[in-house]
């Protein structure tokens, strides 16, 4: 039930929040001690020498985040690949991989042909998913539960940003942090809650940037650049606004030579190694014309910027920097008088090939 919510999509983009605890109350016990995930899981990925994280869409998305914490924290190196690719030419694997399977739905039939074909050459397997007892969860050796609730609107919000939660904690548990995880997931919970007391912010900005707009793009580097493309396939997705959402380097090899007076390109700025480059990247496609909307968190910004998004541990930055972008949609497609829950020709469980 939506409740007092227009859209199950905005109910959505609040629970992120409570699903953020609900994940640290399950995984975490009062000392911080991981809890709820299995020895055998966390002992099959240690002797393992590469992980293949597996899904489409959104969840591909949230893999491609997942990959900085298990390279970084466990030192295993990670591939994440589209189901739908991986299926029909499965890359050269290492001698002892072992498979990530993420979904909300855990019915993907692009994701299960993988999942087949894994089972059928005997390798281990683990579905982290929101609907549990799903194909995906039955089938792989190990499941992980991602604890959002339901999620009833097509374009995907808190199921990704639990996946990457129960990435982050699952990593740390199999490898080395270095973090109070618990701690710092916490502060992220208090975060994505002011962003999104904040919200009626990002409508301007979406009425502002996206109004009679036909194209945009989202750009940024490092994990900003894997969060740019989830932002854009939600934009686009629910708006029909045409977006593309890539590395910021590339823009010098190609794409700047569609900026044209009043394109929208929107900046994720999060990560401090890389700050000064992407700031480079957007003045280049300002000179071009472009309508720049930074968005950029509070260590980083520079006045000018649209918004600012409060500090957590940059690896963790993603779980906040998604949310504008979640917003942004959102109020796009409200404006654009479009159905925010239903966009066309989409199912919210795609389960043929
Ligand atoms: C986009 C979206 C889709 C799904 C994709 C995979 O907002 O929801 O891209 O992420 O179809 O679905 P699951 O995660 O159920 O395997």
């Amino acid at each position: 039930d939506k409740g007092v919510y227009p859209y199950y999509m905005l109910k959505e983009i609040d629970e992120q929040v409570i699903v953020a605890h609900t994940l640290s109350q399950h995984y975490f016990d009062d000392e911080a001690n991981i809890q709820n995930i299995d020895a055998s899981i966390i002992e099959a990925i240690q002797s393992s020498d590469r992980l293949y994280i597996v899904a489409a869409g959104t969840s591909y998305h949230a893999g491609l985040v997942g990959k900085r914490y298990f390279e970084q924290w466990t030192g295993i190196p990670t591939e994440v690949h589209i189901s739908s690719e991986f299926a029909y030419d499965q890359p050269l694997l290492s001698q002892k991989p072992f498979f990530i399977f993420l979904s909300q739905s855990g019915e993907t039939a692009d994701s299960r042909e993988v999942l087949d074909n894994v089972v059928k050459q005997g390798y281990p397997s683990l579905t982290i998913a929101n609907v549990m007892n799903s194909t995906l969860t039955r089938e792989a050796d190990f499941a992980l539960p991602l604890l959002a609730g339901p999620e009833i609107a097509v374009a995907s919000t808190k199921a990704y940003t639990a996946q990457i939660i129960v990435e982050a904690i699952l990593a740390h548990a199999v490898g080395q942090s270095g973090l109070d995880l618990k701690n710092e997931l916490a502060k992220v919970a208090v975060e994505m809650q002011v962003i999104i007391d904040q919200k009626e912010s990002f409508k301007d900005i979406a009425e502002q940037a996206l109004q009679n707009r036909r194209s945009a793009f989202y750009i940024g580097r490092g994990l900003d650049a894997a969060v740019a493309v989830e932002a854009a396939l939600k934009l686009k997705e629910i708006s029909y606004v045409q977006t593309e959402g890539f590395a910021a380097g590339e823009l010098k090899h190609g794409t700047i030579s569609l900026i044209e007076e009043n394109t929208p390109v929107l900046a994720l700025l999060t990560q401090s190694k890389t700050a000064g480059l992407v700031r480079g990247e957007i003045a280049q496609v300002a000179a071009r014309g472009a309508n720049t909307i930074v968005i950029a968190s509070k260590s980083l910004v520079k006045t000018g910027d649209a918004y600012i998004i409060p500090d957590v541990n940059e690896l963790l930055m993603p779980l906040l920097a998604v949310i504008p972008a979640q917003l942004i949609a959102y109020y796009a497609t409200l404006d654009r008088h479009l159905d925010v829950d239903r966009p066309r020709n989409l199912a919210k469980s795609v389960t043929v090939q």
